[in-house]
């Protein structure tokens, strides 16, 4: 296996730029994802990765060799990098019995027929389906069907897995199990893989690091902890999270010594946390608060907002409140005890520690930017 290492990457299609300027590093035996809205770039950079896409600029470094180098016109061809591509569907050959299916890549390249049968059982039983070397696909679940898709990936030993949306013609319910089921693989067998996906909660479950492009750009690189915690910018802090962030639009103000946010309805005092605010010359914000970063009360307590029920979701274990504030809907999560009915008043408590605070302008995380 191996290290990846992008640098500067650009790839343009006529106007449209697909992936500006991306510098990324991926660590060998990392689960590293991208993650972003359709059309971000994201099937573009692993095709720079695979090598099957030149990018107009940029490098590609596997480990220490430099596969990629647009300025020198480098670009080593896509079979010689060796990378194993697991894509939506698997491709999986329906007529190949599962046997047959992972000994391929092994008889593409003329290895020794006893090689290929000893290899492909040692894959299987890694994967635990050595006893469904004798069965079609049709007679597998998706779980297992993805496992031979990996299996016949691994069997190449390549250096690099390279994956492109793989569970996501997958139902729900399959779908959490095999992501749990891949994130097993990936610790026991310590491979590289990038994984690419839209989907913001199969990557906060699976990804060791991840990196969200938005438009091409690169937005932030983290382990997904850091990226819910310390949103960069309202773009990641919007995208990941559901039901997402609540986002207010404030002024700040500074009284007394004191910082306060002045959401137009109500003005909502600021922790000392926010000193490194007062400082700072753009006072037009906004201010996030996640839903279960909000506590309801029946009483009006200090430094709250008023508030009014507008919609009840019974989300399983948990309620999600719509509430009505001015012309802001707020929504809160909270535990399905409260008495709760549409039209009731409340007063709603942001958690101090969770609260974000984001410049309007440049719409960066102000308490995470560093001054
Ligand atoms: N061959 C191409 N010709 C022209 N434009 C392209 C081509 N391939 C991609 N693009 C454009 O480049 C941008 C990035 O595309 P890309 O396929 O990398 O997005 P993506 O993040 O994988 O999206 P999705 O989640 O929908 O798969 C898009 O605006 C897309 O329309
Ligand atoms: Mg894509």
């Amino acid at each position: 296996m191996t290290s990846v290492k992008i640098k500067n990457l650009t790839k343009r299609y006529g106007k449209t730029i697909a992936v500006e300027n991306v510098n990324l590093e991926i660590k060998d035996g990392e689960l590293f994802i991208l993650l972003g809205p359709s059309g971000c770039g994201k099937t573009t950079t692993l095709l720079c990765i695979a090598g099957l896409i030149n990018p107009d600029e940029g490098e590609v470094w596997f480990g220490d060799d430099m596969i990629t180098c647009a300025e020198h016109n480098k670009f080593e061809r896509p079979q010689e990098r060796n990378v194993a591509m697991v894509f939506q569907d698997y491709a999986i050959y329906p007529h190949m019995t599962v046997f047959k299916n992972i000994a391929f890549p092994l008889e593409v390249r003329k290895k020794h027929k006893h090689e290929i049968e000893t290899r492909v059982k040692e894959v299987a039983e890694r994967l635990g389906i050595s006893e469904l070397l004798e069965r079609k696909p049709k007679q597998l679940s998706g779980g297992q069907r993805q496992r031979v898709a990996l299996a016949r990936a691994i069997v190449r030993e390549p250096k690099v897995f390279l994956m492109d949306e793989p569970l996501s013609n997958l139902d729900a319910k399959l779908r959490v199990y095999a992501r749990a089921e891949l994130k097993r693989l990936h610790k026991r067998l310590g491979v590289t893989i990038v994984y690419v996906t839209h989907d913001q909660l199969e990557a906060m479950s699976i990804g060791d690091r991840i990196a969200i492009l938005n438009n091409g750009f690169l937005e932030q690189i983290d382990t997904p902890e850091n990226i819910y915690n310390s949103p960069k910018n309202i773009f990641v802090a919007g995208f990941i999270g559901s039901p997402p962030m609540n986002m207010l639009d404030g002024t700040l103000i500074e009284k007394d010594g004191k910082l306060f946010v002045d959401l137009g309805f109500s003005t909502y005092e600021l922790s000392n946390r926010f000193d490194k605010l007062k400082k700072i010359k753009s006072t037009e914000v906004i201010l996030g608060i996640r839903p279960e970063d909000i506590s309801i009360s029946k009483e009006n307590i200090k430094n709250s907002i008023k508030a009014k029920v507008d919609i009840i979701e019974l989300m399983g274990r948990e309620l999600s409140i719509h509430h009505r504030v001015n012309e802001n809907t707020i929504i809160a999560i909270t535990k399905p005890t409260e008495d709760l009915e549409i039209g009731d008043e409340l007063y709603l408590v942001f958690v101090n520690e969770k609260i974000h605070v984001f410049d309007k302008n440049t719409e960066e995380n102000l308490i995470t930017k560093n001054s």
